[in-house]
């Protein structure tokens, strides 16, 4: 089978490398175009970027010539958009009219009410909701966004509780540095010390989760019926983003039946390449999970739990680069190939 020609749109920062990362030797997808801003645009991607992850850049992509975000200079059939949120508006539109799939890792589109905001194991069938976009919008392609990388953790971990009729939910995070981004937070600033305020973000965890775990009605998505309030918190960890939650349920499940439910979680996508073997895995140890010693379970695309307790009240924490932003749209993207989408 010929592999799907793949860019990526902002290829130069934290969330871009990440992608380049797990597409370079991706079983599916060939790195054909890697897009930045002008600034970048016309060097070879080993002067344009500062490479910044624990493997080397691979020889091919460092010579790589960076073109400019324009449907015209980018050749690919399917595009990564690692973009900041005011750009990826205007830009992924123009990709979508151009006819390119956008697998968007950016926060402009996930509330619009006819583009999908998936996690492939919770709401796969949200995809349908692309004819309606098309129709509406009047594009050849299309976007597909993935969550926060904050909602990511927890909303994975509700879609196995749903049978207990959840209707409340309370989360805290502990949000890793790289979530801001390489120049996101000052070291001065965040070095023996907690920021507990991360612009935006509490707004977008709140509303996020309903719609992934919201049912498709032919013509849009109707909000799971629970609330959520959030306190999200910055922390001096590296990877890895870790957060309390309190899961208020009519059920009123034990912490037994909690664990077993996150134990019997099998979505079983159908061997993709980036899916984990167990997307929940479940950490019985007082200690754990820790992200030092977690984040990388499943590749980095598992989501760890632990300390279930009366309430419920449980810990999960999951790789906010990989599960949380690259690793999820590379996910969505391979479900799309699979449906035939590409
Ligand atoms: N970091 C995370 O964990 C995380 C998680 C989930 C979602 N996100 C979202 O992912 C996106 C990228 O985040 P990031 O942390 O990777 O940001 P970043 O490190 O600042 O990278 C931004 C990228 O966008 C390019 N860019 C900036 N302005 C541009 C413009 N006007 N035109 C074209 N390209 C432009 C940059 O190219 P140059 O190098 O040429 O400037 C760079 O490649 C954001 O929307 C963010 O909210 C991030």
């Amino acid at each position: 089978m010929a592999k799907i020609r793949a860019g990526v749109l902002g290829a130069t920062g934290a969330v871009g490398q990440r992608f380049i990362e797990q597409l370079w030797d991706h079983p599916w997808f060939e790195l054909t175009s890697l897009a930045a801003s002008e600034r970048s645009a016309g060097k070879r991607y080993s002067e344009a970027a500062r490479w910044r992850l624990e493997h080397d850049l691979p020889a091919e992509v460092a010579d790589m010539t960076v073109v400019n975000v324009d449907p015209k200079e980018v050749k690919a059939d399917v595009v990564f958009s690692a973009l900041p949120a005011d750009e990826a508006k205007k830009v992924e539109a123009e990709f979508a009219k151009a006819g390119f799939a956008v697998a968007s890792n950016a926060s402009a589109y996930r509330a619009e009410p006819d583009v999908p905001l998936l996690i492939p194991e919770c709401n796969a069938d949200h995809l349908d909701l692309v004819e309606v976009q098309q129709r509406k919008r009047d594009w050849d392609g299309y976007i597909v966004t993935n969550p926060n990388c904050t909602t990511i953790m927890f909303a994975l971990t509700l879609k196995p509780l749903m049978p207990m009729d959840i209707q409340r939910v309370i989360v805290a995070s502990m949000q890793a540095v790289s979530g801001a981004g390489y120049e996101g937070v000052p070291s001065m600033a965040i070095l023996g010390n907690i920021i507990p305020f991360i612009s935006g973000e509490e707004e977008k965890v709140e509303q996020e989760a309903q719609k992934i775990l919201g049912t498709f009605d032919g013509e849009r998505i109707v909000d799971a019926p629970f609330t959520v309030s959030a306190s999200c918190h910055r922390v001096p960890v590296m990877d890895g983003h870790t957060e309390a939650i309190w899961a208020e349920m009519a059920a009123d499940p034990t912490p037994d039946e909690v664990r077993a439910a996150f134990l019997n979680f099998n979505p079983g996508l159908g061997d993709l390449p980036t899916e984990p073997k167990r997307p929940i895995i479940v950490r019985d140890e007082p200690d754990r999970p820790q992200p030092r010693l977690d984040r990388n379970a499943g590749k980095g695309m598992a989501v760890s739990v632990g300390r279930i307790r009366e309430g419920i009240r449980y810990i999960a924490m999951g790789h906010n680069t990989v599960r949380g932003a690259a690793g999820a749209s590379v996910l969505n993207a391979e479900i799309l190939s699979k449906k035939g989408m590409l």
